[in-house]
């Protein structure tokens, strides 16, 4: 190993990502992605849920801060207790991890944590660290919470439309949900307005997206602080092929349901599949499943459907019995592989933000059905900016018709519109893949973040 190696592998990242499936995934990656180019990467687990099966990846090494206080399970977003506890493990368990690496040998240089974590940065600093935050989402719709932390965009959004610098028009349903709905989930809206409550201290503000993907609200942000994207944080199998054995996410907190999905897409006809997934999540209703079913059932595709365990009571059951020649319904699938499954045509998603990221890489077409969050502004995106799908209409009762999913699905599976969207998702998966291989804008912020910290430990050594 020569001398630079050497330091490098000395150097050694702090990652911390909040412990939800969705937050997960990006920072594992994120942290993947610096252990390829020779750092020292610890991710700091909350849970101690199956995460073995990363650590035999070998890249990252998985260390659990799991505490007595934390309830592993989540049953309610909207606790404060479980975000105070996540809080009081860190300020208790941190200190001790960096001690014991700096024993060993291995001192910590950065911490690397979810930007809904800002607090997180607090502690590096007093532990003498340097902080970097990874944004989870979209820069759009990091760029209207900033209006809100600003007070520049009053909430609640009573108007019909919005106007917020640096994006198109967007009505009301294009907004994150809780802008409008106070009511619904307050401290989640605490949360993505408090992302930016010191982020003028972090030394590095990453972003999971891509410079051509969001380039003008890139432009506009980057006049306010220097955002480094650093996506699209999908495997490496499914972009660049550069980083070794990086073939899936590694840490799920569901159990896939792997062979009965690849067998069942196998013996399909290429495009000839409707993906049909809504995140770790989301809770749909029980005519809102009806309607699904509905609609599925009326597009006459075939469909791989997933529905989580805990929505399975929902289910219109004899659905299954109706359709089972058409469809699969599973209770988690590997999506990766789904997605880059020929068979697929496809994906019916709520647009969460990793989904949407790895559709748009693999050049799936998508129906976009968002439920709550950022889905609805990454909905927007999806049908009216990268047009790269279409987007369901919800009836005056909040729901969407099956009526509506057979047509959105026609659309994009049957109709002339489908070449148009089909041209759109190549030209943005060649574009994501571009991203981050060799000399790619997010390769070239991963690299410059990788010698900068090399930089700093060869002159702190
Ligand atoms: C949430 C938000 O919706 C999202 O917008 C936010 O940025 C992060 O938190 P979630 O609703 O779970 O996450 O959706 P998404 O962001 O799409 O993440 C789900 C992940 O689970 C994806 O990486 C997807 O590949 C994976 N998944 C989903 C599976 O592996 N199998 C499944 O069956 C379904």
């Amino acid at each position: 190993m020569g001398s630079e190696q050497r330091v490098a592998a000395e150097t050694h990242v702090l990652t911390l990502p909040l412990p939800f499936q969705g937050h997960i995934n990006p920072m594992l990656q994120f942290s993947k992605r610096l252990a390829s180019k020779g750092l020292k990467v610890t991710l700091l687990s909350f849970t101690d849920k199956e995460w073995t099966k990363a650590a035999e990846h070998g890249s990252v090494n998985v260390q659990i801060i799991f505490d007595d206080t934390l309830f592993a399970e989540i049953t309610d977003q909207e606790d404060t207790v479980y975000i105070n506890n996540l809080y009081a493990t860190v300020k208790r368990r941190l200190p001790e991890v960096v001690a014991k690496h700096g024993e060993c040998g291995y001192p910590i240089s950065c911490l690397v944590y979810d930007s809904l974590m800002p607090w997180a940065l607090d502690i590096a600093t007093e532990l003498g660290l340097l902080g970097a935050t990874l944004f989870t989402q979209s820069l759009a719709v990091s760029n209207i919470y900033y209006e809100v932390h600003q007070g520049k965009l009053k909430v609640p959004v009573e108007k019909t439309a919005a106007a917020v610098e640096g994006m198109p028009p967007l009505e009301i349903h294009d907004l994150p949900t809780f802008l409008s709905d106070l009511e619904s989930y307050p401290l989640l809206l605490k949360l993505s307005a408090g992302q930016f409550s010191n982020i003028g201290e972090a030394d590095w503000v990453f972003f999971n997206t891509f410079n051509s993907l969001e380039d003008e609200v890139l432009n506009l942000m980057a006049r306010q602080c220097a955002i480094k994207p650093v996506g699209p944080t999908i495997p490496s199998m499914y972009t660049d092929k550069r980083v070794k054995d990086d073939k899936d996410y590694g840490l799920s907190l569901f159990k896939p349901d792997e062979e009965s999905c690849m067998k069942w897409l196998d013996s399909r006809e290429p495009c000839s599949v409707v993906y049909v997934s809504f995140g770790s999540l989301s809770i749909l209703g029980e005519r809102q499943m009806e309607e699904i079913a509905c609609g599925l059932k009326m597009s006459c595709h075939y469909f791989l459907w997933v529905v989580r365990e805990t929505e399975k009571e929902k289910f219109p059951s004899r659905f299954l019995d109706e359709t089972s020649e058409k469809g699969l319904v599973v209770t988690w699938c590997p999506q990766l592989e789904v997605l880059a499954h020929k068979s697929v045509g496809c994906f019916m998603t709520h647009c969460g933000w990793n989904s949407t990221l790895e559709a748009l890489s693999m050049g799936v077409p998508m129906v976009a059905m968002p439920q709550w969050a950022d889905q609805t502004t990454n909905a927007k995106f999806v049908a009216d900016v990268w047009r790269v799908g279409v987007r369901v209409k919800v009836d005056e009762e909040g729901i969407v018709t099956g009526k509506e999913i057979e047509l959105r699905i026609r659309e994009v599976m049957e109709e002339e519109t489908a070449i148009e969207i089909r041209k759109n998702s190549e030209k943005w998966e060649k574009l994501a893949k571009e991203a981050v291989d060799e000399d790619g804008s997010s390769d070239k912020n991963i690299q410059e973040f990788v010698a900068k910290l090399i930089c700093n430990s060869t002159s702190s050594s």
